[in-house]
C-alpha cells in the first residue's frame, strides 16, 4: 500500500508516495514560513491533493522538525519554528476532511533514522545513532530494531545536549548545545562571521557569494572546501570535528554499532567525516580496548525523511 511522507523542514517542505519498499512513487514540495505555522497545515493538506489524486493513500506520516509528542499528534516544542503545543494532526485532519485517512506525527530526524535503518546504510545493523545536519541537528536512536521514542516522545533531542558551557546561544533558549556546533546553522554562522572579521581569509567565499557576507550559504561553503579553499575546509573541519567529540560521548551512553550523519552538510562527505573519525577516536573512552563504532554517511539523501515518515506512519 502507498502511503504519504511529509518532510516539514524550516523553511520547505517535501512530500512524496512513498511504496513498502520505500521506494518514491511521485514527489512535490512547497516553500514555507518558520514563523506561520497555518501555512504549514494549508501546504501539507495542499500536497496531500497534489499527490493523493494520481495515488490511492490511506495513511500520511507528518516528519516535524520539533519535540514531537507521544500521542504522535502534537508538536510540543520547535526551537526553530513557532510550534508550541501545536496540535499539527489535528489541524491537518481537518483540512484534509477525510475519516479514512490516518495521520501520524513523527519527529523529522526520527523518521530520518527509520529510512536509513530500514532501507539505508542502516539495513544490516540493530543499534545505530543518526544524526541529520540541517538548520537544527537531529537525532534518531534505534536500539536492538527499535526505534526509542522516550517516555514522552522526546528521545533522541540530540542536538540539544549541552557541550560548551556558556557557549553560543541556541533556539531552544539555552546555551552551547551541540546544534549550534554541529548543523549547516552552526557553519553558515562561523562563516559569515569570519567573511566579516578576516575578510582576505574569506576572500574566495566573498567572491562566490558576491562579495556579500550575508550571502554564504552551506551549499557554497562546501563548494568551495571541494574546490580547496582553505578557510571553507576549517570551517567543515571544526564541525566535523564536533561531530566526532560529541559522537564519543554519544557512544558511552548507547554504545551503537554505526553513526549516519545525514542532512544536507552531510554532502560535504569526507570533508566532514575525516575529522569527525579523527575527533571519535581520540575521545572515545577505553579505546583500544572495545569495539569502535563506524561513523558513516546516510544513503537516502534528502529523501530520507519523506520515506521514513511514510513508512512509520504505517506501524
Ligand atoms: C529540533 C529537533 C529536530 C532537529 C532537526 C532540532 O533543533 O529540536 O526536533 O529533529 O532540529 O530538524
Ligand atoms: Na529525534
Ligand atoms: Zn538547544
Amino acid at each position: 500500500m502507498h502511503a504519504i511522507g511529509v518532510d516539514i523542514g524550516g523553511t520547505k517542505i517535501a512530500a512524496g508516495v512513498v511504496d513498502d519498499e520505500g521506494t518514491i512513487l511521485a514527489q512535490t514540495r512547497r516553500d514555507t514560513d518558520p514563523d506561520d505555522v497555518a501555512s504549514i497545515d494549508a501546504a501539507i493538506a495542499d500536497v496531500y491533493r497534489e499527490l493523493s489524486a494520481s495515488y490511492e493513500v490511506c495513511e500520511v506520516g507528518l516528519a516535524a522538525a520539533g519535540f514531537v509528542a507521544s500521542d504522535r499528534a502534537r508538536v510540543l516544542f520547535a526551537p526553530n519554528i513557532a510550534w508550541r503545543e501545536y496540535p499539527l494532526r489535528d489541524n491537518v485532519a481537518a483540512l484534509i476532511g477525510d475519516p479514512g485517512v490516518r495521520i501520524v506525527v513523527e519527529n523529522d530526524a526520527n523518521a530520518a533514522g527509520w529510512a536509513e535503518f530500514r532501507f539505508g546504510v542502516g539495513r544490516d545493523v540493530q543499534d545505530m545513532v543518526m544524526l541529520t545536519l540541517g538548520t537544527g541537528l537531529g537525532g534518531a536512536i534505534v536500539m536492538n530494531g527499535r526505534l526509542a521514542r522516550g517516555a514522552w516522545g522526546a528521545a533522541a533531542e540530540i542536538g540539544h545536549m549541552r557541550v560548551v558551557p556558556g557557549g553560543h546561544y541556541c533556539g531552544c533558549g539555552h546555551e552551547g548545545c551541540w546544534e549550534q556546533y554541529v548543523s549547516g546553522s552552526a557553519l553558515v554562522r562561523d562563516a559569515q562571521a569570519t567573511a566579516i572579521t578576516q575578510p582576505e581569509r574569506a576572500a574566495g567565499l566573498l567572491a562566490l557569494a558576491g562579495g556579500r557576507a550575508d550571502a554564504i550559504t552551506g551549499p557554497l561553503v562546501t563548494r568551495a572546501a571541494q574546490d580547496g579553499d582553505a578557510l571553507a575546509v576549517d570551517l567543515l573541519t571544526e564541525v566535523g570535528r564536533w561531530v566526532g567529540e560529541g559522537a564519543a560521548s554519544v557512544a558511552a551512553l548507547l554504545d551503537p554499532e554505526i553513526f549516519v550523519i545525514g542532512g544536507g552538510v552531510s554532502a560535504a562527505g569526507d570533508l566532514l567525516l575525516v575529522p569527525a573519525r579523527k575527533a571519535f577516536g581520540e575521545q572515545l573512552s577505553g579505546r583500544g580496548h572495545r569495539p569502535e563504532a563506524t561513523i558513516v554517511v546516510a544513503d537516502m539523501g534528502n529523501d530520507a525523511g519523506m520515506v521514513g515518515a511514510a513508512d512509520l506512519a504505517r506501524v
